[in-house]
């Protein structure tokens, strides 16, 4: 039997030459694949021999044995080092995490490993009451070294309690995402969770070795340039697609990469990052006949290479891993890096931005754009293009549960308008979108891109700089951008574009620092990043439960197609919240969850198929700040917004009891939760009472974001904007910023669709721009 056939894929663009395909269902892309996370580990082994001890303190080995459920017993057996996970967070404290407090973590590890920096960090309660009474933490017993970590969670030194947040929150998502060579976790079982999406690989199994190169590929494979191809065969792609190439003189000295450049590209128009709003604009001037080069930081991820395992798809997708957050962690944040940036991990609610918000943007902020025929329009045209519709085939386990919940209690709930077709029910969207169905910016915008012939995109390059230089009139004008290609962590070599117009499109949290970095000084840079903080509740619903099915599990079909506006209002003041349903995989949920105890943990997790998480968004007034990312990045809850979020935690702690949970609680660090079933209706009003008045801005409940806007935000005066109406730098012309950053305020709803709407106004005003720079050569 032919178990492997040999393909020769010829693109002209040397992208992908040989390819053995396997008789089997697709291959993951190597970085997506099962197995080690690919870091070393650098820590010595002092810091190796704290950092297990942590580890097992947060998931010991536990023996429940007598219980009769093998997996069960297995998952409680299981320590964090029997697992492996030291080693691996290891890995991610040497190099591949940039938060500032990776040193601090390291100099705690150290402390720990010696009984003096023991004494120094655990106090009193290290010491043994018999001989040697000063012990190194490792050498502690586990029952002590429990009690000190549940302790440090509320210490007044904020250096402690960052100390046990980050480990714990490191420990767990390593433990429950990490897998083997087979892409298996040993605790998946106990959970309830069943991997990958199972349907994916069954379904593809036949199609497979008939498939063609774009099947197999993911329609984008032909306009992808793979800058790890020999320099000949670069040379002849770019010049071939309309790119003319040169050997750059020397320019060490004004950029920031320690290589000369290798290559000069010229072109139309130069893209900076390929997501939500790059991959608009992108799109638009490709199709209207300018040679477009697209960079981007991230990899390509074909459909086909998709692997749709939590631990590699985060780490290789998502920014800094999906670890990322600010500086004291009153936030964590999430935000898409790869090709297609955050629509290819999108959630895929697809909202027209309200009414209230572009009226406000009109009036308030004086841009007039928001209150033209022009802005309406680009809202259907991306509408559309993305395929947006509302109907509900197959909903969730999360969403019905939201959706029961509030119309028993009379509470308003709608439909999800989503980029995706109505029995589209895939629960791992948010690790790539395998089918296809999600029309993400990667199978739309950068599809027109790729069949005008106009549009080539650089995977795993990184800009960093932008070129201007001054006109005639002493005013800066953009020349283009310098970058750098990466393979790996490792930088292999330093390019130049050339381009009569740049645009930025990095997202909110990364295009502030390129423009700082390429010496852009307004004031705004920066400033006034908006959120959407986000805090959770959950409902447990035992499989014993007669109301919910047995079948229904927490994370698998699909994702947000319901939400509530009960605390939104947006009659009033507009800054509220919306209630909606997030999808939380094992890593993540673990992330959120309140560690309290080892044995509590480990029960939690236990039941995580059957525990409905709700979210709710606040529309921020509060806003935080961008330095250089990651490096510097802050936010402070505001007081307005704290007071939004707990009365949609007292809502949704509602809505889930409502809808039949027999336990319901919040990610509170105590831990707190209340058995619904057996409470008598004023222990109920006290708990909800309690629950949704404890404060948010301690840090205690973890609040996370994955929507980032307004840090280069756009207005009519440069005092108080980073650009103008058209998307344009107040300091550099030719300069676009075309992504959520330019969002004047927050939005209260989610982003993805007034992001494209902007971003295709703004290519609408790049058009008129490169229009008149033709006809003046
Ligand atoms: C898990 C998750 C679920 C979401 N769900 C929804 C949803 O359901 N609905 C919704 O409306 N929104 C959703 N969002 C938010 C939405 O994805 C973002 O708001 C949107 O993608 C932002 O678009 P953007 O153009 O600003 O930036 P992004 O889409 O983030 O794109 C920026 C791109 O630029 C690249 N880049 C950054 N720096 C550089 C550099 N120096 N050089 C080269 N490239 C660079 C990045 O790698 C990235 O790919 C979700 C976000 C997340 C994380
Ligand atoms: C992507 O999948 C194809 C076919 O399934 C495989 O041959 C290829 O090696 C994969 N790509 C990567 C980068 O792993
Ligand atoms: C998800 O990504 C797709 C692709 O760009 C986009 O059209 C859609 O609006 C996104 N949805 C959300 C809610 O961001
Ligand atoms: C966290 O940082 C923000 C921004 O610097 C600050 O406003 C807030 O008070 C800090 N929170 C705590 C609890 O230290």
């Amino acid at each position: 039997m032919d178990h492997s056939k040999t393909k020769v894929m010829s693109n002209g663009n040397g992208g992908l030459h040989h390819h053995h395909l396997h008789n089997q269902s697709s291959t993951p892309h190597r970085l997506l694949r099962g197995g080690k996370f690919p870091y070393v580990n650098k820590l010595s082994a002092r810091e190796m021999i704290s950092l297990t001890a942590i580890c097992d303190t947060f998931l010991p080995s536990m023996d429940i044995s007598g219980t009769g459920d093998e997996s069960l017993a297995t998952f409680y057996a299981t320590s964090a080092s029997m697992a492996g996970t030291p080693e691996s967070l290891g890995g991610f404290l040497s190099g591949r995490l940039e938060h500032p407090a990776i040193s601090l973590l390291r100099v705690g590890l150290w402390f720990l490993s010696t009984w003096y920096g023991t004494f120094v960090m655990c106090g009193f309660a290290s010491l043994s009451s018999h001989f040697p009474y000063f012990q190194s933490f490792p050498q502690l017993p586990l029952r002590t070294r429990e009690k000190i970590l549940q302790s440090w969670f509320f210490s007044y030194f904020s250096l402690l309690s960052m100390f046990s947040k980050c480990m714990k929150y490191l420990t767990l998502r390593i433990f429950f995402s990490q897998v083997d060579e087979n892409n298996y976790n040993p605790s998946w079982k106990a959970l309830g969770y069943c991997g990958p999406d199972p349907d994916f690989t069954n379904q593809t199994q036949e199609e497979e070795a008939s498939a063609t190169e774009e099947e197999l590929f993911g329609p984008l494979c032909k306009a992808l340039v793979d800058l790890q191809n020999p320099k000949q065969v670069l040379l002849q792609t770019f010049q071939k697609a309309g790119f003319p190439v040169s050997v750059p003189i020397n320019l060490r000295r004004t950029i920031l990469s320690p290589q000369p450049p290798c290559l000069t590209i010229s072109c139309d128009a130069v893209v900076v990052g390929s997501g939500a709003g790059g991959g608009v604009v992108a799109g638009v001037l490709a199709k209207a006949g300018y040679k477009v080069l697209v960079l981007e930081k991230g990899d390509y991820m074909a459909r086909r290479n998709l692997s749709l395992l939590e631990g590699p798809s985060a780490d290789q997708m998502y920014e800094s891993g999906g670890l990322l957050a600010s500086d004291n962690l009153s936030a964590l944040f999430l935000a898409g890096s790869t090709v297609g940036g955050g629509s290819a991990i999108n959630w895929s609610a697809s909202f027209r931005t309200p009414a209230h918000v572009t009226t406000e943007w009109c009036s308030e902020h004086g841009l007039q754009l928001f209150g033209t025929k022009a802005y309406d329009h680009a809202l259907d045209v991306v509408c559309e293009r993305m395929g947006v519709q509302q109907d509900v085939v197959n909903e969730g386990f999360n969403s019905a549960v939201l959706r029961r919940g509030c119309l028993e209690l009379g509470y308003p709930v709608n439909n999800v308008p989503r980029n995706s077709p109505p029995d589209h029910s895939c629960g791992w969207c948010h690790l790539g979108c395998k089918d296809g169905k999600k029309k993400g910016t990667q199978e739309t915008w950068l599809i027109d891109l790729l069949q005008s012939g106009n549009g080539l995109i650089l995977p795993r390059s990184n800009a960093l700089k932008i070129l201007h230089k001054k006109d005639e009139g002493g005013k800066k004008v953009a020349t283009g951008v310098v970058f750098e290609f990466k393979n790996g962590r490792e930088i292999k070599e330093t390019y130049i574009v050339e381009s009569k117009v740049t645009v930025v499109a990095c997202g909110a949290l990364m295009t502030p620092s390129l423009l700082r970095r390429s010496g852009l000084k307004n004031a705004n840079i920066g400033k006034h990043l908006h959120i959407h903080p986000t805090v959770m509740a959950w409902g447990y619903f035992p499989e014993t439960s007669s109301e919910w099915p047995a079948e229904m599990k927490s994370y698998n079909s699909g994702i947000m197609t319901a939400m509530s506006t009960v605390v939104a209002n947006s009659d009033t003041s507009g800054y509220g919240a919306v209630i909606q349903t997030p999808a939380l995989h094992p890593g993540m949920f673990s992330v959120v969850m309140p560690w309290i105890s080892a044995f509590d943990i480990k029960q939690r997790m236990s039941r995580f198929s059957r525990t409905v998480h709700l979210f709710e968004l606040a529309r921020d007034k509060g806003s935080g700040w961008v330095g250089n990312y990651p490096k510097s990045l802050t936010y402070s809850l505001d007081a307005v917004d704290e007071e939004n979020l707990q009365w949609g935690l007292e809502k949704m702690l509602r809505i889930l009891a409502a809808a039949g949970a027999e336990e319901i609680g919040t990610h509170h660090q105590t831990g707190m939760k209340l058995r619904v079933k057996d409470a008598a209706p004023e222990e109920f009003e006290r708990f909800v009472k309690e629950a949704s008045t404890m404060k948010l801005k301690d840090l205690l409940t973890p609040v996370s974001s994955a929507h980032q806007m307004g840090s280069c935000r756009m207005g009519v005066d440069p005092k108080r904007s980073a650009v103008n109406e058209r998307g344009e730098t107040w300091e550099v012309k030719g300069l676009f910023v075309a992504d959520t950053s330019v969002f004047p305020t927050a939005l209260g709803i989610n982003p993805m669709v007034t992001a494209q709407a902007i971003a295709f106004c703004t290519a609408q005003s790049i058009l008129e721009v490169l229009q008149k720079k033709v006809k003046g050569d």
